[in-house]
């Protein structure tokens, strides 16, 4: 895999992160979602993998988050007990993060970084976990790279992105971004282009020393015809975030046609 070419690069609105971060922590906000959606099935994936293959004192596992926005991962891996560090190349979404793990009073260092350019000593973490963050990057070989570098051996790398299918493109890009009757999610948070396939993803964590080890899929938990009509009342403005957020689940799915989750071992 290669870097994203500027002319596709430039399309992706990650300046939402900078001009809209302080809103993370705000229930009636889209990028909340992944707090209510998507935290229950990755944080208790992230414990399982964790746990089993770090054998030392859980206040002492290092954990880095990679693209941490908010917060909102990075404080349910500290209510675990982890030692967490959070980084993102977004100022205003890591005050917001700052601010919030204060007011709740959990211990989490935060530090202004791309993951391209990680600024930490090689072999300093025990976990990376990167969640919704490698569609975002223009780098993705140095990203993992970085993430390699930093990782112990025996360490582990959590992520989970999407795939780049004709089903994601119909239903990250068109359905959640770009068709009225549906669309509840800023046009560009995702460019299709940038999404990785899984057997990329495999190459880049070999050529990086990262004994990949599985990907799942990730799928809500009703029917994709509810979801349409739940994604229609929020785009119509019947439901807010907050209850549209109360419909459903992400769970894990034996199809990895739209998003995977999965892990990869430092050798
Ligand atoms: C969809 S958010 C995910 C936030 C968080 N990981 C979560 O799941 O709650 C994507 C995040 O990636 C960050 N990001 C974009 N480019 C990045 C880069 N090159 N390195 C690290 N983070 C990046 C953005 O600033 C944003 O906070």
């Amino acid at each position: 895999m290669q870097k994203i070419p500027e002319e596709i690069y430039k399309r992706i609105n990650n300046n939402l992160y900078d001009v809209e971060g302080d809103r993370w922590w705000s229930t009636d906000f889209s990028l909340n979602l992944l707090r209510t959606l998507y935290n229950p099935f990755r944080v208790g994936y992230a414990k399982k993998i964790i746990e089993h293959f770090i054998k030392i004192e859980t206040g002492k596992i290092r954990v880095l988050e990679v693209g941490c926005g908010g917060g909102i991962l990075s404080e349910e891996i500290a209510k675990l007990g982890f030692n967490i560090t959070g980084i993102d190349p977004a100022i205003s979404s890591l005050n917001a993060a700052i601010q919030h793990s204060k007011q709740a009073n959990l211990d989490i260092k935060y530090e202004v970084a791309s993951g391209e350019n990680l600024p930490f000593p090689s072999g300093s973490f025990d976990v990376v976990l990167c969640c919704d963050v490698l569609e975002h990057v223009q780098d993705l070989p140095a990203v993992v790279s970085e993430i390699s570098r930093i990782l112990k051996n025996g360490g582990v790398f959590i992520y989970d992105t999407f795939n780049r299918t004709c089903m994601s493109k119909i239903s990250a890009i068109k359905i959640l971004q770009e068709w009225k009757r549906w669309a509840i999610m800023p046009p560009n948070l995702h460019v299709w282009e940038m999404f990785i396939k899984p057997s990329e993803m495999k190459a880049l964590l070999k050529e990086n020393n990262l004994k990949w080890k599985e990907h799942l899929g990730l799928k809500p938990d009703i029917s994709y015809l509810r979801m349409l009509d739940i994604l229609h009342q929020r785009a119509i403005g019947k439901l807010t975030y907050e209850e549209f957020g109360k419909k459903f689940l992400m769970v894990e799915s034996s199809g990895t046609q739209i998003m995977y989750m999965g892990y990869a071992v430092k050798a």
